[in-house]
């Protein structure tokens, strides 16, 4: 038995705090009876409702955070901020981790989920999920470098790159390359290899996933259920 309060701040899409004022307002059923208070001990399996919504107790939390510069791609570091401070206390509490690794300096799109099979799958080069990033470059890319991405790269550090994506944009000294797997300043030393140092770089997608042009560094908002469903037929599950 679990509290009513917890399994529902679970799902992240109310704090604690709110879920004691909609039960307060009656908005709250469990298996068909109004709630009586938050801190009702109910079973995992009982039939909830929200407003007349279902809602899945125990089912894995899924974010979408633009990720600002200047914080760590961690779930905790001693010194520095983490992208999970970024994220309101209930959100903390429930095992949350990023899936994959932005650079400290890097920002954009991270997913964060403690649906531990799905993070393994996305990760893995097996499904090959296309990660796509914007970097602008201090350096001039050519046609050749496209073909040499295009084939694969062995970098001079000796690091073997499957066959990527390079797209040179209409502003000066900008790309967008899209990678299949994320090893180690992946985006950064290819492109260090073509002579073109990255000086800004963005995550703009993840397979199916898209940085929404309405989400400011630092802001953060739960898949929806097709982005939640596109992702798991990603990556075959
Ligand atoms: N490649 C990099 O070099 N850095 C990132 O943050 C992500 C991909």
């Amino acid at each position: 038995m679990e509290r009513l309060d917890k399994l529902l701040a679970n799902t992240g899409r109310w704090s604690r705090r709110e879920v004691k004022e909609l039960v307060r307002r009656g908005q709250v059923r469990v298996d068909g009876v109004i709630a009586a208070s938050a801190e009702q001990k109910i079973t995992p399996t009982a039939a909830v409702t929200v407003s007349g919504e279902p809602v899945a107790l125990g089912s894995c939390t899924y974010l979408l955070l633009h990720k600002p510069a200047g914080v760590l791609t961690a779930t905790e570091d001693r010194r520095q901020p983490t992208v999970l401070e970024l994220l309101p206390p209930e959100l903390r509490r429930i095992d949350l981790a990023p899936v994959g690794r932005l650079d400290k300096d890097t920002e954009g799109l991270l997913l964060l989920t403690n649906d531990g099979e799905l993070t393994h799958r996305l990760l893995s080069p097996r499904y090959h999920v296309d990660k796509r990033y914007l970097a602008r470059v201090d350096g001039d890319l050519s046609p050749a470098d496209v073909s040499a991405f295009a084939a694969g790269m062995t970098l001079p550090d000796g690091l073997v790159c499957l066959p990527a994506g390079l797209e040179l944009l209409p502003q000066p000294r900008t790309c967008i390359v899209t990678l299949r797997e994320g090893k180690f300043h992946q985006v950064k030393r290819m492109l260090a290899a073509c002579g073109a140092p990255v000086l800004y770089l963005k995550r703009l997608s993840m397979g199916p996933l898209t940085l929404p042009d309405d989400l400011p560094p630092g802001a953060y908002r739960l898949l929806t259920d097709e982005e939640i469903s596109a992702l798991y037929r990603a990556c075959a599950m």
